[in-house]
């Protein structure tokens, strides 16, 4: 079980206060206008949030290289009070852990310190209309150009895109090769040739805007090529994305824990059949259920963050179990909670169904379940490779085939 520190408490306290100071109240009014929550951004930047996993060297509050079990304590409490604004936070880590992991230390210099103020609000652009599991199948296209580069092509479904004002975009750099052919480089929202295209109209998570980019023909100076040398672009995004799953994980485990609250509350104080409904044991085993499911996938999550600070080689697989554990259990905590709420679950008039909808769409990016399962697979089929002394236990092909 992990144990937090007192600086993890911190930052957990801080967040919590903005969370049920500014952030609840507000959750309503920004879901139903679909808008970008600006007052609840400032709160946010101004209790110093966005610096939780950048270190103190770039203008963080970071300790370590890593900080990943603050940045989860943060978007769990932040998610538990509205799931919008704990996608709204957690992508900025997602959009700039490219620059920490890979960036130049000009481009760290340059982008980070603003990046922890909340001054510079960043999205990640990998997926296109037809690369969204098949990250690799991209087709974003950026050619040399004089000194430097232009890119050209559409991406989809980019969480943050518009309020956003810097932009981490995978295009292809070299069509011809199989394992260099991708880059990353730095977008800026004025940079010529950038535009907002379609803002979509959401089921859940609708503070954030989700929206097409464009890019015609964006021309960028060669330091905007993330750390300096073409060719290393999807490998950053598969270690960005080991690295902000965790993330993912939390907003799902910080809606269900917020619609189990409301859940229990609401089952202590409504009455049928002469007695509140939390009398009742069907009841009873649907909140204990919700509370199992919960709490295993919070001892996942900090285990999956810890794992991530303290630079463990191979965070592959834990990132992938807490990401699709905590978000199937959102999915199924959330359905519960609104089941308990009965007919008012149903009604808009109340905040529980949105827990619901904000939790769908945990279960499908940063990577669907279903790709999530065969990352982890593929995880188990490496570790068991070597277990070389199992054999003598199970059935050997010469035996099989007597049997047969
Ligand atoms: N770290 C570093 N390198 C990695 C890696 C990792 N975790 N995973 C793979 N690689 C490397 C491999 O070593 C390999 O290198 P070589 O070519 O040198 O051998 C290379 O990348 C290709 O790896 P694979 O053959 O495993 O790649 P694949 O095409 O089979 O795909 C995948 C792997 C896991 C399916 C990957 O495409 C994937 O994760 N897809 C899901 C994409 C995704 O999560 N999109 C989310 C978009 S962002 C979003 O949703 C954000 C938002 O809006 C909030």
């Amino acid at each position: 079980m992990t144990r937090l520190s007192e600086e993890n408490r911190t930052w957990q306290a801080i967040a919590r206060e903005v969370a049920e100071k500014v952030v609840r109240p507000l959750a309503k009014k920004y879901d139903d206008a679909q808008e970008y929550p600006w007052e609840i951004q400032e709160a946010m930047a101004e209790a110093g949030l966005f610096g939780v996993w950048i270190p103190e060297h770039y203008g963080g509050s970071g300790k370590g290289e890593r900080n990943v079990l603050n940045l989860c304590l943060v978007i769990e409490e932040l998610s538990r009070a509205c799931g919008g604004v704990g996608v709204l936070f957690a992508v900025n880590a997602l959009g700039s852990f490219p620059i920490l992991v890979a960036g130049t230390e000009e481009q760290k210099q340059e982008y980070l310190p603003k990046i922890a103020k909340g001054e510079t609000l960043i999205a990640f652009c990998l997926s296109e209309k037809n690369a969204g599991s098949d990250a690799q199948g991209l087709r974003v296209r950026a050619i040399a150009d004089g000194d430097g580069w232009s890119i050209h092509g559409e991406k989809k479904w980019t969480t943050n895109g518009g309020a956003a004002n810097l932009y981490t975009v995978f295009a292809v750099t070299d069509p011809e090769s199989r394992s260099r052919r991708i880059s990353a480089f730095l977008v800026e929202k004025d940079d010529p040739g950038f535009s907002v295209g379609k803002v979509e109209d959401k089921m859940g998570i609708r503070c954030v805007p989700v929206v097409e980019t464009v890019f015609d023909g964006v021309k960028v100076g060669r330091d905007r090529l993330l750390g300096g040398r073409p060719g290393s672009g999807f490998k950053h995004a598969m270690g960005t994305l080991d690295l902000a799953r965790p993330g993912v994980a939390a907003q799902a485990m910080g809606l269900a824990q917020g619609a189990m609250e409301l859940a229990t509350r609401y089952a202590m104080q409504r009455e049928q059949f002469g007695q509140p409904v939390s009398s009742f044991q069907m009841v009873q085993k649907m909140l204990a259920d919700m509370a199992q499911k919960t709490e295993a996938a919070r001892q996942l999550i900090y285990a999956a963050a810890e794992a991530i600070d303290h630079g463990d080689s191979s965070v592959n697989k834990l990132a992938a179990l807490s990401k699709c554990f905590a978000t199937d259990v959102a999915m199924q905590v959330t359905t519960d909670a609104v089941q308990i709420f009965g007919g008012y679950g149903f009604m808009r008039d109340y905040p529980i169904e949105k827990y619901m909808r904000d939790a769908k769409i945990t279960q499908i990016y940063e990577g669907t379940n279903q790709i999530q399962r065969m990352v982890i697979a593929r995880n188990l089929m490496k570790e068991a490779a070597q277990l070389h002394f199992l054999d003598e236990y199970i059935p050997t092909e010469e035996q099989r085939a007597f049997e047969g």
